[in-house]
């Protein structure tokens, strides 16, 4: 079989190696603490679920890249409340099917593979579509490695970097760590692509899942050559309606308005009904934060007393935990799956080495199971 190279270079996806170790466990009769794939399991509300079904014509024709006024406008009522931004949704706003194909997709729009200057910048541990899709849009990936704080520092590059640079990826809130970036560490950065002249964009799936403080977005800090990227499946528990939006720089969104319609990536309009209703309200996310927060706690006050440092966590939905010294983050998630409990090592998110010493834990067990897992990971120690 005579695959494209880049394709057969890529390494397996993370989730794929989990899913069999789930599958592996759940045959053998065993208990599994899922804390490894970042899928919540908390029902999706109701008014949203009610919105499908009379959304569904009797002929259900193709939907358009553009898709209704009503979710675009949903969506940018939202950012206004959110971020005290206003965007045009006739200009500046896009649904996709995920938010995951948007950061596939986006390195299509600037990268030429016969450049020299064909450069992705991504953080690193990081979510690993950044890396997977510059290599197969023929980009060269550029893996910035976090460490100590897990902050991503554009602005420490080398200008030689930063001259073949044409995409800069930047992740606040952290997945898988939960760092944030402050709004002077987003100007800074917005600062440095404008001087080199670099498309910024900013994935903020977790806009909405923080613990503390809501993180804020780039685009209150500045939008010419930048665009955000925003999903429901965390903020409204949609990951298998696949709905986000893509928000941003009225030039930059129109040409990727045109580069959309090739593959035609366009949600369906029964998924944009939902998705209008669910950018429309906040009290659902709210509710979910505090069960994210309750989840978190009980893991937190675990971990302190068995010793274990949860790192840079913020926001978003996850733990990033250093393991003890001795483990690998590789070895100490196979000693955790002897309990049952899945995690993903941190080398799952990363090309460098920077996630070795780290497994990432997802908030994805109710309450309870969480104790539960707390107490079988107590008995292993
Ligand atoms: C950082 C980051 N970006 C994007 C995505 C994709 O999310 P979705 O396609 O469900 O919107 C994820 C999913 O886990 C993520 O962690």
């Amino acid at each position: 079989m005579r695959l494209n190279p880049r394709l057969a270079a890529l390494p397996s996806y993370p989730t794929v190696v989990l899913d069999q170790k789930r599958s592996a466990l759940l045959e053998a009769g065993r208990r599994v603490f899922d804390f490894g794939t970042g899928d919540p399991t908390e029902p999706t509300p109701e008014f949203i679920r009610a919105q499908v079904a009379p959304a569904i014509p009797d002929n259900c024709r193709y939907p358009t890249v553009l898709g209704g006024s009503a979710v675009r406008e949903a969506f940018a009522g939202w950012v206004a409340r959110r971020f005290g931004v206003a965007i045009n949704p006739a200009t500046q706003a896009l649904p996709s099917s995920g938010s995951k194909e948007a950061v596939f997709h986006l390195p299509l729009l600037v990268v030429d593979p016969q450049a020299d200057d064909r450069t992705v910048v991504f953080p690193d541990p990081g979510y690993s579509v950044y890396y997977r899709g510059a290599v197969l849009a023929g980009g060269d990936p550029f893996p910035q490695r976090l460490s100590g704080d897990f902050k991503q520092r554009v602005w420490e590059l080398s200008p030689d970097v930063l001259r073949r640079t044409r995409l800069v990826w930047i992740n606040s809130p952290h997945n898988p760590t939960g760092a944030v970036l402050s709004r002077a560490e987003l100007r800074r950065t917005w600062e440095v692509c404008r001087q080199y002249d670099i498309l910024l964009a900013s994935d903020e799936c977790y806009a909405d899942t923080w613990f503390d403080e809501p993180p804020p977005s780039i685009l209150e800090v500045a939008q010419e050559g930048v665009i955000a990227i925003f999903s429901l499946s965390k903020r409204s528990g949609m990951t298998g309606y696949r709905t986000g939006m893509i928000a941003g720089d009225p030039a930059w969104m129109q040409r990727l308005r045109e580069l959309r319609v090739n593959p035609g990536l366009a949600p369906q309009d029964f998924v944009n009904a939902a998705a209008a209703a669910a950018w429309s309200d906040d009290g659902h996310a709210d509710e979910r934060r505090g069960l994210f927060r309750q989840k978190r706690e009980v893991l937190m006050s675990f971990l302190e007393r068995a010793g274990l440092e949860v790192v840079a966590s913020e926001a978003s939905f996850y733990l990033w935990v250093r393991v003890p010294s001795g483990h690998t983050g590789q070895s100490y998630a196979e000693r955790l799956l002897e309990a049952g409990i899945m995690t993903n090592p941190g080398s799952a998110f990363a090309v460098t080495d920077a996630g070795d010493a780290f497994v990432r834990l997802a908030l994805v067990p109710d309450v309870e199971t969480c104790r539960e897992a707390c107490a079988a990971w107590a008995a292993l120690l």
